[in-house]
């Protein structure tokens, strides 16, 4: 068993050498909110924070994890400003996406700013959306940074 902690909890969990942190999170944890789309680190639904840091889980070895590892199920109550502005902003359809985008934003909404699209922009460019294209998502961002760096 090896130690892991995730969500501001220990957990031990059985991980394999080739074991993948998104797996080990899905499969043996049962947190389902990272979705598993491409498994080559190119769409970002698999994005979780290492200590604070996105990263896509589908190309984490957990093995390797020492760090503190943040799921979209621990972002419940920090994340609830993101989650309000997407479905404000009609920034999901499908909805499948959706996990991956906001844990990448919640750590981009961190930053002192200044907030602007083109960081935006790009700072999101790894999180792929079949569905919406992408100016719902940019704007739901830009209204949450602004708001908490105006509320600072
Ligand atoms: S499933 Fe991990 S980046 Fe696509
Ligand atoms: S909302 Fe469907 S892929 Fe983004």
């Amino acid at each position: 068993m090896t130690a892991l902690r995730v969500n501001g909890r220990a957990c031990e969990v059985e991980i394999r050498p080739g074991d993948t942190l998104l797996r080990v999170l899905r499969n043996r944890l049962g947190l389902t909110g990272s979705k598993e789309a491409c498994s080559r680190g190119e769409c970002g639904a698999c994005t979780v924070l290492l200590d604070g840091v996105p990263i896509v889980a589908c190309m984490q070895l957990a093995v390797l994890v020492r760090a503190e590892v943040t799921t979209i199920e621990g972002l419940t109550e920090e994340a609830r400003d993101l989650r309000e502005a997407f479905a404000d902003r009609g920034a999901f359809q499908c909805g499948f996406c959706t996990p991956g985008q906001i844990v990448r934003a919640s750590a981009l909404v961190r930053e002192p700013g200044p907030p602007d699209e083109r960081t935006v922009r790009l700072q999101m460019s790894g999180n792929v959306c079949r569905c919406t294209g992408y100016t719902q998502i940019v704007d739901a961002v830009l209204d949450v940074w602004r708001r908490r760096l105006s509320a600072t």
